[in-house]
This record gives C-alpha cells, structure tokens and sequence, in this order.
C-alpha cells in the first residue's frame, strides 16, 4: 500500500493547484484523476474552452463591424468550424499538458482512475488501495438536471455538449440567463444562430448588480439575442433533427412552444460526489448535497477536507484555486487563509462584465450608507478607439470612511481592470487612495480611477 501525506480527489483548478501546493510545502502528494487529461471541468470542457470560442467569434465580430472603418479592407472572414474547433481542443490541450508538466516538475503523483474514501485515512482507486495522511476532496461540479429536460448532448445539451456541436446551429434555446447561458448564447449568436434565452426570473444574471444586469441584456439584445424572462419551461422534447420546448409565462400563465435545433440547458451546477462513498463514511452534507466544512475547510471527519464546488460558496475557479493554496497550507500546519469578500467575478461576453464586492442591492439591505461613483466608458479615450465606449464603472464606497465596499464594471477588459479593486480591498483602500494613484493615459484602467474621482469631488471627463 503506497502511503502519502496527502491524496486530493480531482485535478480541476482546486485540486492541481492544492497538490502543487503541497508538493511545495514538502508533502508527498498524489491527486486522483479518472478524466484522461488533467484540469478537471474548467480547463477541459469550462472556462478554457469557452474562452477561445469567445475570442474567436469576437474577432469575428470585429472584423465584421469595425474593420471598414478602421481601414481595414479585403474579404470579409468566413467560419471554418471544423478548424474553430481544433483551434480549441489545441487551447486546451496546451494547458492540460501544462499540468502534467507541473506535476513532473513538483513531483505529485497522478492515480489514474475514479477514487472513493473506503475509510478515513484509505483512497481506493481500481483496485488499489492508498493510505494518506490527509485527503482533500475536490471533485467540482456537474449540470444540474431540469424535470422534464432529458439532455442527450445531441440536441438538448449542457455546455459541454455545446462547446462541441458537429455544427452551428441555425437556432438555439437557452434554459437560463446566467454565466453559462450568456457566454455560450452569445458566442453562437455571433456565429449567425438565433439565440432565445428563457429564463425564469425577471431578470438575467440574478445576484449581479442590478444595473450592470439591465445594461448587458440592453447590449445582448441589440447583438440580435432575445430574451424571454418570467418563464417556467415546462418541458423539451428531442425531435428528428431538432428540439421543441414549451414554457408557462408566470404572469399570466400562458404557455407557449418554441422549436430550436439545439436546447442548451444552463440552470446551474450541483456539487459532484458520486462514487466517492461519502453515506457509507458518514460525511455531512447540506440539503443541497455540498460537504460541509468549517473555517479550515475540514469536513465532519478528522483527515478529510473539501475545496471548490463541492463545498459552499461561489462556484468559480479562482475561488477552487485559493481554498486549494489555503488547505495546503493547513494541511502543511502553516496558516491558510481566503478572503471571501474579494473574490471577483467575471461574465466574459462582450462587453465583459466584472463585479466584487458588494452590490448596491446588498448594501442597501443591509442598511448601509454609501457613495456612488460611476464613470462611462465613452469618457475614455482608449475605450472609445477601440468602439469600447459602452458600459460603465461603478465604485461604491463607504459614506463615512470612504473605503471601498463593491466595484462593478461592464465594458472592455472588466475582468482584468477589476483586480485593481480586487488589491484595493485587500488592504482596506479608500475610493481616494485610487483617485490619488496615478494610472498610465491612455488605458481603460483610467476609468477606474475616474469612477473613484466620482466617489469623492467629482470625475474630469464626465
Ligand atoms: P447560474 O446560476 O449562473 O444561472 C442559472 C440561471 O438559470 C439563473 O438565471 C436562474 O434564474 C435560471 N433558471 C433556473 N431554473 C430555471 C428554469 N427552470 N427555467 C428558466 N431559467 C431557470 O448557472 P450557470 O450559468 O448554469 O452556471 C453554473 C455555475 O458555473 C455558476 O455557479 C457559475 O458562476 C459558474 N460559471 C462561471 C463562469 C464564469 O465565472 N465566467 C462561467 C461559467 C460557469
């Protein structure tokens, strides 16, 4: 029986990035992985793969609507999306192999197959049993399934089938205006399909700011997607070479068919924990099946912690990643620490929205008083030669003290702009210390520092 100091139970960006960790502090690490290549959901069929079909129907839609006026001249870009998609799958590859790299390099075990925890100390995996100090469960997250929405990822599919389609579909439906529904509705949008998306609230992207939300579905509208909100779909059915779907509009209960080559179902994920034997050890989860942990992401039972989707809290990478780098560190019996309130957020459509913080929503029902800064992008040099100019940043910061509680951004570059809040909070800025700080011209980075002017006696260029 091989013995390690610490067994983690899958490679996505909360496990690998534990076991480097680990590996670093001096442990003997091994993660178990039953995909063929490591990465887990993000970098195989998530954020990596959705992020080079974005760029390249942006591109597309570059050239499509800003090239002639630019200069830019000679045939207009057609789509080869056999050669899209290899440009993809190559995307992914690179990163994937980059991690088998990393783990060379650290020195971490990679046991290939699908693990379960037999007992507290024991990962089996195949028919091997191994013997850890510490195990650390990271095994993310699935698409939840809808009653009556039978996904055959031919038709009616998750984002997984639709970052894969054989084809652009001339029509798609999209269950859900969230992250994953608006990322890949915009980038077949882009590719000529006619995108609906159906949702079942009165607005898209629930828990965002509310005026970001208003001001991107504006945009995604007049990019051609329709939006259909206060809808309960009912069910879909798979057809001979396309899928029907009926919904009930909550106002007035009517109900209503619409037909579409491909259903993409985008409700939301579940924590993902089959197989692994969790009733069998006992393992306390909440109602909605996540593993309970407590401040040092340790689970009910002594030796096994949990990181990522599987536990509580947003479901994103970088939150995986940080809970992986702080459990490493508690395991190693240093300090692990993550900061839940910073933890950004990003919508990469076009234009890209980035949030932290609090909302305005948020800070208004906790009873807080606030200042508001806001700045548009049409005000910015930089955005504007690049036909950036639509969207906005909003700083919100404390009435009395000034220090910043929330920043939201929609416009170019959001998610790389917002880690400049992102540091702020960090060390308990005030919308002033931005305002003071000199930020390079000409940069889109300026309307941060305009937004935080607008906190106190008012911006230059609005
Ligand atoms: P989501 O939770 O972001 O959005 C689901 C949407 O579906 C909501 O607007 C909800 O109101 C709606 N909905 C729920 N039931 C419905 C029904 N029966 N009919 C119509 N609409 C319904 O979930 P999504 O987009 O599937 O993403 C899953 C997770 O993955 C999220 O936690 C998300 O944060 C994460 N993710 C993050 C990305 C990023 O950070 N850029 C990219 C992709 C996913």
């Amino acid at each position: 029986m091989a013995q390690y100091d610490v067994i983690i139970i899958g490679a996505g960006p909360g496990g690998y990035v534990c076991a480097i960790r680990c590996a670093q502090l001096g442990l003997k690490t091994a993660v178990v992985e039953g995909r063929e290549t490591l990465g887990g959901t993000c970098l195989n069929v998530g954020c990596i793969p959705s992020k080079a079909l974005l760029h390249a129907t942006h591109s597309l839609h570059e050239a499509q609507t800003h090239f002639a006026e630019m200069g830019l001249g000679g045939k207009a870009p057609s789509v080869n999306w056999k050669q899209m998609q290899a440009y993809k799958q190559n995307t992914v590859d690179q990163n994937t192999r980059g991690i088998e790299f990393l783990f060379g390099k650290n020195k971490v075990d990679w046991l290939k197959g699908w693990a379960s925890i037999p007992a507290p100390g024991r990962v089996k995996v195949g028919s091997e049993t191994h013997a850890a100090g510490s195990i650390v469960i990271a095994t993310g997250s699935a698409p939840a399934p809808l009653p009556g929405v039978e996904v055959d990822e031919k038709v009616i599919v998750t984002s997984t089938g639709a970052l894969s389609l054989p084809k652009i579909p001339r029509s798609m439906v999209v269950i859900g205006a969230g992250v994953i529904g608006l990322e890949l509705g915009s980038v077949y949008a882009r590719l000529g399909s006619e995108v609906t998306v159906i949702e079942y609230l009165d607005r898209i992207t629930p828990g965002l700011d509310g005026e970001l939300a208003k001001a991107l579905i504006r945009s995604l509208k007049k990019q051609g997607m329709k939006f259909v909100l206060g809808a309960a779909v009912q069910e879909t059915e798979a057809l001979k070479t396309k899928a029907k779907l009926t919904y009930r509009l909550r106002k007035d209960e009517s109900e209503h068919r619409i037909d579409a080559d491909v259903i993409l179902l985008a409700t939301g994920r579940r924590p993902f924990t089959e197989g692994l034997g969790l009733e069998q050890l006992g393992l306390a989860l909440t109602e909605r099946g996540q593993i309970v942990t407590d401040e040092h992401w340790r689970t009910s039972i002594p030796g096994i912690h949990a990181i990522g989707d599987v536990i509580e809290g947003p479901m994103l990478a970088h939150k995986a990643e940080d809970e992986g780098m702080a459990v490493a560190e508690v395991i190693a019996g240093r300090t692990g620490h993550v900061n839940y309130g910073v933890i950004p957020s990003v919508i990469y459509t076009a234009p890209e929205v980035a949030s932290v913080g609090q909302t305005e929503e948020q800070l208004k029902a906790g009873g807080r008083t606030f200042r508001v800064g806001r700045f548009p992008f049409m005000g910015n040099a930089r955005a504007k030669a690049m036909f950036a100019g639509e969207g906005f940043v909003k700083i919100l910061a404390d009435a009395e003290t000034d220090r910043i509680l929330g920043a939201h951004v929609i416009g170019p570059n959001a998610g790389e702009i917002i880690h400049e809040i992102c540091v702020a909070m960090e060390f308990g800025a005030s919308a002033e210390d931005i305002a003071l700080t000199c930020h390079a011209h000409p940069t889109v980075s300026e309307a941060m520092r305009e937004a935080a002017l607008a906190c106190g006696d008012g911006a230059i260029h609005a």
